[in-house]
């Protein structure tokens, strides 16, 4: 480990630069070995700053070639210039244009941060401190300007040339067989959103008319021959560009809209300012290549990197401290318009089981941190599910406080108030207590105090005063930071299920307040006494999810399986049989521990077959009723020494005492495949559900090998294919290999195609799956230099194959030890990322924990170990 990774980064230290920049003006020459940059920056002093304080530069692994002011070139002594800095000794203290010319090299650029080639084409990615390798500059998020971008390259090698903002000017460079293009972005942007794009790419393009009537001119470039495959994304462009100014009066502002698919990609996608640039899985989708996950995602990331363009790009954030108060409600915001374009009840569901399966587990292990963080070592490290998504629960716990009106007048106050703005947290949450008149104190704990809240319900009816008694308690657990936690407010929707499964009304509520259906608990425990109910109702608590809390209700089985039949909230409904299934499983994990053999309750398994033949339902949410907490969950909620092999063989035992008594009836209820394909959300729903039949079936041994073998050869689309082959895989049917290999035929030219092939090998539920991933990664379609590949095989096995990730002889974490030790070598954000597969070990039985921390260790000796890595491990460590 370097000493110098142990630098800590403080809130508390922030302060605004001595310098600000007006104007950058950029040249970039693109070479693949040399690219050259030309940037002049417009430089002054801020008021009250002393004349002559010394200007400061970010660097990264730069090498300086010229630096002059005002066209005179510097004197030796009148800088410093080293990898990582540049520093003016006595800046004029008049405003004044500092040039400076910067060299580097996009080919050995393996990071893929700042500027890098990509399948032979020039791209870059800024975000979040990317901007200082490609030149010296003030490198942070509260420093905003004006860019124009010159570009030139050779026209054979970079027809194309794209910049930030609108086009101005193309032409030939006489004689040297090289173009340019002038970009220009007339709106203030930090450097993290600057971008530029130069290749040989392929195209779509499209127009939208903005509601005021401005024609914006819209493309997507790929790489050629894929461009077939842009059209959803496109699709998905025009629809968030409609959405965002129905819903939130949000209003495109440049003449055009770029995005470019490039297939070497750290992260998602990233929103510069009019030329995002994407991971070319969330852009390429058609019916041969791309499962219904794809174009959900495909959907959501294109309305996300939009929706940027006001939440990030119009209004900022002030240092990265404050990533969330652009993430979280981006997410949020993609959630709102997913769920408006497919259904809001299986939206809501998908979004918890994901906030269940990645964030709580984050948030009750070593990583915990705070939505609004107050240190960090390195910033890369903090694009994490508690940012984006415990961000969006608290987006969207704000709407269900305020109501959606109250929260409208809070948004329009926020792009009123803050348009321009690098803003914070507590900018935000002030446009909505000023908008609304709401005291938002308490609140705001939400982004400061980490951990998952446990809720405590107990309920009391009084059947002669007609009063039901509610009481509600909190705990909020201990995380890293130690921090004496105060009381939380956390808004608790609920309704009262009567006998005939219709709602209950209550005439009266005295106690902690209630508005309408939500109670706002704010105190470490409260009770409410509700009024006027006619008869004994059960409660169903936090609907809708309304806060991202552990609910523990004292509801019993009879309960639990009339909210499952009745209850009027969709979501809380799949919420009863999900809590009746965890159930199962944690016990049954224990009896297996203890050697016995688990009996399961069937009552479960009566109220699931009749809730999955329920045809008025949504074949998508049948399904997702039928999927059981994933062994993730289970672990979280045994908490501590922790089995992962036990909780697979109960999961099995599940499924075979389930599939024995409904799988006759999911294949009556299953429809049958549509003639030809659609990514709509019922197809996909009617698909899942199918999938779903199937599974059961195979636990029940009512369905063969050879009948998923014909449902994988007569599927007419990836997902059913996909699925069919996952199954047989998974189970280890005697046609699996035979699939395997028909499926890796048919693709093997379709490397995203092949991702998902090689996730369904590294996640076969036996400790075998080491060796079989070790060989797969010698595999000549595998490489451990794209992203895609590394997260498909490597991280797939360490994060989504908790049997074999955990194999009891410590092989699996060696293993990923020493991926992490090899990818970090050319690529620190994608290796702390393969790192964080740890974050739970501390809760595994003794000997996994051992081994694990053992493994660990080892990873700390490795000499040169990046930041982004040393950061993860000494917190995991801790
Ligand atoms: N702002 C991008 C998004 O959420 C993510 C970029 C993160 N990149 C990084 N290197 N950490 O859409
Ligand atoms: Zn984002």
């Amino acid at each position: 480990m370097r000493p110098e990774s142990n630098v800590v980064v403080r809130l508390e230290d922030y302060r605004p630069t001595d310098y600000l920049i007006e104007r950058v003006y950029l040249d970039i020459q693109l070479e693949p070995e040399a690219a050259t940059i030309t940037s002049r920056l417009s430089l002054h002093l801020r008021e009250g700053t002393a004349p002559g304080t010394p200007l400061v530069l970010d660097g990264d692994a730069l090498v300086l070639r010229r630096a002059a002011i005002d066209g005179v070139e510097l004197a030796p002594d009148a800088f410093e210039a080293s990898a990582d800095r540049f520093t003016l000794r006595a800046p004029p203290a008049e405003p004044f244009e500092l040039q400076i010319v910067t060299e580097v090299n996009p080919t050995a650029n393996t990071e893929l941060m700042g500027l890098y080639r990509s399948g032979g084409n020039y791209t870059t990615q800024c975000e979040a401190e990317g901007f200082r390798r490609i030149t010296y500059f003030l490198d942070r998020p509260d420093v905003l300007a004006v860019y124009t971008t010159r570009i030139e390259a050779s026209r054979s090698e970079a027809p194309i040339l794209l910049g930030n903002g609108n086009p101005v000017e193309t032409g030939d460079v006489a004689g040297t067989g090289r173009h340019y293009a002038i970009w220009h972005d007339p709106f203030p942007k930090p450097s993290y959103l600057f971008a530029m794009v130069g290749g040989d790419l392929a195209s779509i393009h499209d127009t939208f008319r903005t509601r005021s009537g401005r024609e914006v001119k819209l493309a997507i470039y790929c790489e050629r021959g894929k461009e077939s495959r842009c059209h959803y994304a496109m699709d998905s462009l025009k629809r968030s560009m409609k959405w965002d100014e129905d819903r939130f009066g949000l209003e495109y502002d440049l003449d055009v809209f770029n995005i470019v698919a490039v297939s070497d990609f750290n992260m998602g996608a990233m929103e510069n300012k009019g030329l995002n640039v994407f991971n070319d899985k969330y852009v390429l989708v058609d019916a041969e290549t791309g499962t219904d996950w794809d174009y959900a995602h495909v959907e959501g990331v294109i309305a996300h990197e939009y929706f940027h363009n006001w939440t990030g790009n119009r209004i900022t954030c002030r240092d990265w401290f404050q990533l969330c108060l652009k993430e979280g409600l981006t997410v949020f915001r993609d959630q709102e318009f997913s769920s408006d374009m497919r259904s809001r009840a299986v939206k809501r569901i998908s979004d918890v089981a994901k906030l269940r399966e990645h964030q709580f587990p984050e948030d009750a292990g070593p990583l915990a941190h705070p939505a609004r963080p107050t240190a960090y070592r390195e910033i890369n490290n903090f694009y994490t599910t508690t940012v984006y998504e415990k961000g969006a629960e608290i987006c969207r716990m704000l709407q269900t406080i305020l109501g959606e009106d109250g929260f409208r007048a809070g948004m329009d106050l926020y792009f009123r108030r803050h348009d321009g703005d690098a803003a914070t947290i507590e900018d935000f949450l002030a446009c909505f207590a000023d908008a609304t008149g709401t005291d938002l104190s308490q609140f705001a704990l939400w982004y400061h105090q980490a951990g998952t809240p446990i809720l405590i319900t107990e309920h009391d009816y009084d059947a002669a005063d007609e009063t039901l008694t509610l009481r509600l308690r909190q705990i909020l657990p201990e995380t890293p930071d130690r921090q004496r936690k105060s009381p939380m407010h956390i808004p608790v929707a609920f309704g009262l299920v009567g006998p005939d499964g219709q709602d209950l009304s209550f005439s009266r509520a005295t106690g902690a307040r209630v508005d309408g259906s939500v109670i706002h608990l704010t105190d470490l425990q409260a009770e409410v006494k509700l009024e006027g109910v006619k008869a004994r109702p059960i409660p169903s608590l936090l609907r809708g999810f309304s806060a991202p809390v552990r609910l523990e209700t004292d509801l019993g089985m009879d309960d639990l399986l009339f909210l499952v039949g009745h209850d009027a909230d969709p979501f809380n409904r799949w919420e009863a049989a999900q809590t009746i299934a965890m159930d199962l499983l944690k016990r049954a994990t224990e009896e297996i521990r203890q050697g016995a053999t688990p009996v399961f309750d069937g009552r479960f398994a009566e109220e699931l077959g009749r809730l999955a033949s329920a045809t008025e339902l949504d074949p998508a949410f049948r399904a997702l009723a039928l999927t059981l907490p994933s062994d993730m969950e289970v672990a979280q909620a045994i908490r501590t020494n922790v089995d992962p092999d036990a909780i697979f063989v109960a999961r099995r035992a599940l499924q075979t005492h389930l599939g024995d008594r409904i799988a006759d009836a999911l294949a009556a209820a299953a429809p049958a495949a549509d003639a030809s394909y659609r990514p709509d959300a019922e197809s996909a729903g009617r698909r899942a559900f199918r999938h779903a039949a199937w599974a059961y079936g195979l636990a029940a041994g009512r369905i063969t090998s050879a009948d998923l073998a014909e449902a994988f050869h007569g599927a007419g689309n990836l997902t059913d294919r996909l699925a069919a082959l996952r199954l047989a895989v998974h189970r280890d049917l005697d046609d699996a290999p035979a699939l395997l290999e028909a499926f890796y035929e048919r693709y093997r030219d379709d490397p995203l195609v092949l991702d998902k092939w090689f996730s369904v090998q590294a996640t076969v539920p036996q400790h075998s799956t080491l060796e079989r991933v070790q060989a797969l990664s010698r595999h000549p379609a595998f490489s451990m230099k794209v992203p895609n590949r590394v997260y498909a095989l490597i991280r797939t096995f360490a994060a989504g194959n908790p049997v074999a990730f955990n194999r009891p002889d410590g092989e699996g974490y060696r293993y990923m030890v020493d991926m992490v030790a090899e990818v970090d070598r050319h690529n620190p954000s994608v290796a702390s990322r393969l790192t964080t597969a740890f974050r739970s070990f501390r809760m595994m039985e003794p000997s996994r924990r051992a081994a694990a921390e053992a493994a660990l260790k080892r990873l700390a000796t490795v000499p040169e170990l990046s930041r982004d890595v040393s950061d993860i491990l000494i917190r995991t460590l801790e």
